[in-house]
């Protein structure tokens, strides 16, 4: 407590008026906040000009030990009390979920002109642009840099960093628990479900973890990459998404002998596609997939619960943004920098503020750009019936759609006599023409399960 001492004598010492903030929920985030503000306070009071205090908090039990002294905050048992303290200005959210009492609280802090921080993808999302327009009709300041990537700085590299560029092309790896997941079935064999329950151990996953592993994380935090990126109007819905579950063990494996790991990307770029509309159409094309990563690109050395992104600008070039995704320090270092904005805002005024960057009515409306078109390479992996004509009914299919096979290979399942499992990386091919393949096979009884396509990532 010596720290946030300093910054009560700072304050009195009439440096500067303290900058007084709610938190709700005090969950890892939430305490790792706190701990941040007790053991930085000092500094971070030099760097904000004005020390910064917490004055109320609130969660769900008032009696549960967290390892923190709270008899110093004001208590609310209704979160949503926190917007109408009369002793906060900032109003820091850490409960998630896209809807419900943390949609309520965001609206009235921001309504009511109170700057609101958040660390929640699903309701920025879901909600941004409302939020958003809210916060620029009062003047209050909307912050979410620890909704995307945990501790790093991606969104205030988007907002400020690129900031004089057309940015070509954002992807990158946006989930910890699926890295975790794929590196760690690499690094030892084992299979998914396994590792997944200790994933799960170690606190990385969602409440739901059908939200890491299927995808939709990766796609939240997406969406709103997309939108600083490129201007855009947020699209969650847009997102075609896929997640990790059906990836095994043999695909690892063949990924590794092809030169590859596999990886769960999210990838957002501006498309001039015909199936957009004509030229010069654009469409926004956003896309979370298992890809396989080549060996000597750097998100095939991201490992662990390691979050990493790739920002491509016109005039930047190539930016790696990495670091811890998750976890109380990363996740508290991102909400604390964005308070710390906002501490040195308020001097300044915030009437031209842009959550976005810019005035959420100048976001483009983009329409979401199919896939047909695009030139990709793809690893198929088939589990099929082990019987003659089999992997002559899979190539037949191929060669009917226009698909050239690069490599293929066809191996016996340990686990299962009666099937095997092959698997192919074609040569570059429209999408569209791997999709017809793939239909002209579905429904054949030779297919025990519906095939996986990867796409390969390129350099
Ligand atoms: N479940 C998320 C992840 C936490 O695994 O990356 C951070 O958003």
């Amino acid at each position: 407590m010596a720290q946030s001492s300093t910054s009560a004598e700072l304050a009195q010492a009439g440096v500067a008026q303290p900058l007084r903030i709610a938190l709700a929920g005090l969950g890892t985030v939430g305490v790792g906040v706190i701990r941040l503000l007790e053991a930085n306070g000092a500094l971070i009071a030099r760097r904000a000009g004005r020390p910064i205090v917490v004055s109320a908090v609130s969660a769900r039990d008032r009696s549960r030990d967290r390892g923190v002294d709270l008899s110093a905050y004001g208590w609310e048992a209704d979160m949503t009390a926190l917007a109408a303290r009369a002793d906060v200005d900032v109003v820091v959210e850490l409960v998630g979920g896209a809807d419900g009492p943390a949609l309520k609280l965001a609206r009235d802090a921001l309504g009511g002109g109170k700057a609101l921080v958040t660390a929640n993808k699903a309701m920025i999302a879901h909600h941004g642009l409302e939020l958003a327009t809210l916060a620029e009709a009062s003047g209050a300041p909307l912050r979410f840099e620890a909704a995307v990537a945990g501790g790093v700085p991606v969104i205030k590299g988007l907002r400020e960093g690129v900031a004089a560029n057309a940015v070509d092309r954002v992807y990158g790896i946006l989930n910890g628990t699926c890295n975790f997941i794929l590196s760690t079935m690499e690094d030892t064999g084992r299979d998914f479900a396994d590792v997944l329950a200790e994933a799960q151990a170690r606190g990385y996953a969602e409440a739901d973890p059908a939200f890491d592993i299927e995808g939709t994380d990766t796609a939240h935090k997406l969406s709103i990459l997309s939108a600083l990126a490129f201007g855009t109007r947020i699209d969650f819905a847009s997102v075609e998404t896929s997640g990790i579950s059906r990836i095994l063990a043999a695909d690892i494996a063949q990924a590794d002998a092809l030169g590859y790991v596999i990886r769960l990307i999210g990838m957002a770029e501006l498309d001039m596609g015909p199936d957009v509309g004509g030229a010069g159409r654009r469409g926004l094309f956003q896309r979370v997939q298992a890809h396989l990563v080549p060996f000597d690109h750097p998100l095939a050395h991201v490992d662990g619960a390691t979050n990493a992104m790739v920002v491509e600008g016109n005039f930047s070039g190539r930016l790696l943004f990495q670091g811890a995704g998750a976890g109380d320090g990363p996740t508290a270092s991102a909400v604390v920098a964005d308070i710390i904005d906002i501490a040195r805002g308020i001097e300044a005024g915030f009437e031209a503020d842009m959550p976005f960057s810019v005035p959420v009515a100048s976001l483009e409306a983009m329409a979401p750009a199919a896939s047909g078109h695009r030139h990709s390479r793809a690893y198929i992996r088939f589990i099929v019936a082990d019987r003659p004509g089999v992997l002559a009914e899979i190539t037949a299919a191929m060669r009917d759609a226009g698909v050239s096979i690069e490599s293929l290979i066809q191996k016996g399942r340990a686990d299962n006599e009666g099937e095997v499992l092959v698997a192919m990386v074609t040569h570059e091919a429209p999408e569209a023409a791997v999709s017809k393949a793939l239909g002209l096979l579905d429904g054949s009884p030779s297919l025990v399960a519906p095939p996986l396509v990867m796409h390969l990532l390129g350099n």
